[in-house]
């Protein structure tokens, strides 16, 4: 078949309208993209001039564990030593998390619907909890600027306690050192793509940048946990977050009490124990 044929016969079928819907979105869903991209540096120059800003330490784009290591010895781990992470820890899980991996257009390190990036990333750092050069990171309620790889303290002040009692008494979220929490402005997926937007695509979004947070944390030797079980309301107060903003996850981090290794032995074992 001749090529334009194909595509004119392509474009007939079920399979053909679908793809192009999805161009048409997709096309619609880049130019927003690109407007937002300005709103969104505006946005982050009006906040700078609000609040001082902590430059973080550069991520490193280098280390030691392989994705394979990670992806095997990731656990979701709830007990943590009594011990602060570093400052470059810190901005590390920040930059796994969301931060940007691609210079033109903002791109970030999770894939995100339409490029639109719905989520917010907010540090919750306890008393001692983030060693930095000179001592410790005041302990607050600090936004993550992903643009500028800074952070903006929000509240000054320990809000453990009170994260872990919105968080149903959680106790991962009382011991952590910090806890990462993502949140959510869902318009700004629904503007392109209406209730598929809501239900699937921004915990699509959320569920990749909260992997990303897993793997980056075991390739550091520390430890986290995805915590979605939290009084919704309880958890936009204490953060203060605007009402367009929904909390979606707690991420506590430290360093493990145990570590968790797979070997290939006992994986191989596993798996031959199960072939016929
Ligand atoms: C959407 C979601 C919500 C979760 N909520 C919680 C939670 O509130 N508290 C908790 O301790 N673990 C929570 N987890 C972690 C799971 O319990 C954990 O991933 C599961 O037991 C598998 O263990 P693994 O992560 O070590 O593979 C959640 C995980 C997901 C994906």
């Amino acid at each position: 078949m001749l090529r334009r044929s194909f595509l004119k016969f392509l474009a007939a079928t079920p399979l053909g309208r679908l793809a192009a819907g999805l161009a048409a979105t997709l096309a619609s869903a880049a130019a927003i993209y690109l407007d937002l991209t300005q709103i969104d540096v505006k946005k982050t120059a009006q906040k700078r001039a609000a609040a001082a800003e902590i430059h973080l330490p550069y991520p490193r784009l280098r280390g030691p564990v392989s994705v394979e290591e990670a992806l095997a010895n990731r656990r979701s781990v709830r007990e943590y030593r009594e011990e602060p992470v570093t400052i470059e820890e810190l901005a590390q899980l920040l930059w796994a998390a969301y931060g940007i991996s691609e210079t033109t257009y903002g791109l970030r390190t999770a894939p995100s619907a339409g490029a639109q990036y719905p989520l917010e990333l907010y540090a919750v750092v306890g008393d001692l909890g983030v060693k930095t050069g000179e001592g410790y990171l005041p302990a607050g309620i600090y936004h993550y600027d992903v643009y500028a790889h800074s952070l903006q303290m929000r509240k000054a002040g320990d809000y453990r306690e009170a994260l872990y009692r919105a968080a149903l008494e959680q106790i991962w979220v009382l011991k952590a050192p910090v806890s990462l929490v993502f949140t959510a402005v869902y318009s700004r997926t629904t503007r392109v793509y209406g209730e598929r937007g809501r239900l699937r695509y921004v915990p699509m979004d959320l569920g990749h940048a909260g992997q990303n947070v897993y793997l980056q944390a075991t390739a550091l030797g520390l430890g986290t946990v995805a915590v979605g079980a939290f009084y919704d309301e309880e958890v936009s107060r204490i953060l203060d977050l605007p009402p367009d903003e929904t909390p979606l996850y707690i991420m506590p981090a430290g360093r493990p009490l145990a570590s968790y290794r797979l070997t290939e032995k006992e994986l191989i074992q596993y798996y031959q124990r199960r072939r016929a």
